[in-house]
């Protein structure tokens, strides 16, 4: 019986339900590298992609089944058998491979590809047996399943069931049901069903009505085995489940909720970090256990109590979600050792080329900064490399103040030619982008434009995320810099970046294949 254990496998769909998020495309290589850290960390499921969705979702999901060591790699894929089969094609070499297919069960899903309820038990019928005939682990879905009719829900997991499906997700797609209803809905499904107990069953929670960590475990007391998450919770809208949450969650209420994970939850951090700089998606500072506040302490009295026992305001180490508790500065002086031991400390595990990147822009940032804070060298890191250089800032002086207009001088680097222009607008970041925008032209729409700054004090770094949107493409940039301005320059051309690899990638694009298109 499902119920029975008290493992609870991690299921991580960063890489297709956060990657679904507009502007969190990320590049392979980054998905590639996710996965690996997913594995590493222990996550017993990685939902890798959606296959059909493109060519780039199928590449990134064979590439990742091949390289995993550890995890089950799944591909998601509608009801329908060419889905199936191309899902099949990519988990194909897999250790352990897994096909989740999905269709909407509700009323108002139902009514999108209008099948009635007997022909769309048949679908679900025919298409979990032939995914079960492709591979031996089989995750069937019902789509917005908290909105379905109670009566059909029982039936359509019943005949997955008996089709073949090893796991029954219930996904709370549009994040509407609460924590007592969550649990409720779980253990009747298993009351009921003829081979519930055969079976396990997942929870998927979206987070708009900021319940999805705790309908997750309110589902998991209801008999839900597998929890579907994403790294920081990314996800659309208002996202998914936090990894985070949960497997803390599990870990520090271990007395009143008695499941354990496989989950190596030092390396939270880091991966957390990862999935902010690869997606361009910053985590809020309030954010529990990844947010810049979630251990530090500003009230006198706060910092008292820590300073005598760090209990008093504390219910986890930070260590145990892989921060060091230490703080030494660098400055210019400091060689590439002590970045990367401080690199370590701050939770990243980095690749000797990319210690070699994020050196160069630490000696030319501790040149202009007197002092060199842990975020500073978070934003560095999580500014990353440019995706790819097919333009480049090469120089900047802008014109700015009371008098109108601002003014930029630009050169800039176009596929190896340097280009030069001055152009004018209203404020220095708008002139900056009017200048990159005369030297590539281009229609896409500005959708997102945000300064963080990462210290306090005057010469403090400033982040910039650029987001854009082209004919339903959706690209982000992000740039630190002392000066906003070269930041903002850097983050809107890194965002063009992005949208020249993805306008040259042929074929669709994941968010052009809708899930609305079921059969
Ligand atoms: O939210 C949802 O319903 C999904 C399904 C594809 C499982 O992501
Ligand atoms: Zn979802």
């Amino acid at each position: 019986m499902t119920t029975a254990t008290n493992r609870v496998k991690i299921f991580d769909t960063t890489l297709r339900d956060g990657e679904q998020s507009p502007g969190a495309t990320m590049t392979h290589d980054e998905k590639l590298e996710i996965a690996e850290l997913l594995d590493q960390m222990g996550v017993d499921i990685i939902e890798a992609g959606f296959p059909i969705a493109s060519e780039g979702d199928f590449r990134a999901v064979s590439e990742i089944a091949q390289r995993s060591q550890n995890a089950t790699i799944c591909g998601l894929a509608r009801a329908n058998f060419k889905d199936i089969d191309r899902c099949a094609e990519a988990v194909r070499n897999a250790a352990k491979p897994r096909i989740h297919t999905f269709i909407g069960t509700s009323p108002l899903h139902r009514a999108i590809p209008n099948l009635t309820q007997d022909e769309m038990a048949e679908r679900i019928h025919d298409t979990v047996t032939h995914a079960r005939n492709l591979v031996e682990d089989v995750q069937w879905s019902p789509m917005d399943a908290t909105r379905t009719e109670w009566d059909y829900l029982c039936r359509v997991i019943e005949i997955a069931i008996k089709a073949g499906a090893t796991t029954i997700n219930i996904p709370d797609t549009v994040g509407y049901t609460a924590p007592r209803e969550s649990a409720d809905l779980i253990s009747r499904l298993i009351e009921t069903i003829p081979g519930a107990d055969e079976i396990t069953f997942a929870t998927h929670c979206h987070n708009d009505l900021g319940m999805a960590t705790a309908n997750s475990l309110a589902a998991v007391e209801g008999g839900a085995r597998q929890i579907e998450c994403t790294i920081n919770g990314l996800g659309e809208r208002a996202g998914n489940t936090a990894l985070e949450e949960v497997v803390m969650a599990l870990k520090v209420r271990n007395d009143i909720m008695p499941f354990t994970t496989g989950i190596d939850t030092t390396k939270i951090m880091n991966i957390s970090r990862r999935v902010a700089s690869a997606s361009g998606f910053n985590v809020q500072y309030n954010k529990a256990i990844v947010g810049k506040n979630a251990f530090a302490h500003e009230s006198g009295i706060h910092q008292d109590g820590m300073l005598k026992n760090a209990e008093t305001f504390e219910i986890m180490r930070p260590a145990d979600v892989g921060l060091s508790g230490t703080s030494l500065p660098l400055g210019k002086h400091s060689g590439r050792a002590a970045l990367r031991a401080k690199l370590k400390d701050l939770g990243y595990d980095v690749a000797d080329n990319e210690l070699m990147d994020i050196f160069v822009r630490f000696k030319e940032l501790a040149d202009r900064k007197k002092e060199v804070y842990d975020e500073d060298i978070v934003a560095l890191v999580q500014a990353g490399a440019p995706a790819s250089e097919h333009l480049k800032v090469k120089f900047l002086r802008v014109i700015c103040g009371t008098e109108a207009p601002q003014s930029a001088d630009l050169t800039m680097t176009v596929d190896g030619e340097d280009k030069q222009v001055t152009a004018q607008g209203d404020g220095p970041v708008d002139a900056t982008f009017n200048a990159v925008k005369a030297l590539f032209p281009h229609g896409a729409r500005l959708q997102l434009y945000q300064v963080h700054a990462v210290t306090e004090g005057t010469d403090a770094q400033a982040t910039v995320t650029v987001r854009l949107e082209e004919d339903g493409l959706v690209v982000t940039g992000q740039s630190a810099d002392t000066d906003t301005v070269v930041a903002s320059a850097k983050a809107y051309v890194g965002a063009l970046n992005r949208l020249i690899v993805r306008r040259q990638k042929s074929g669709k694009d994941t968010k052009e294949v809708s899930y609305k298109d079921t059969v």
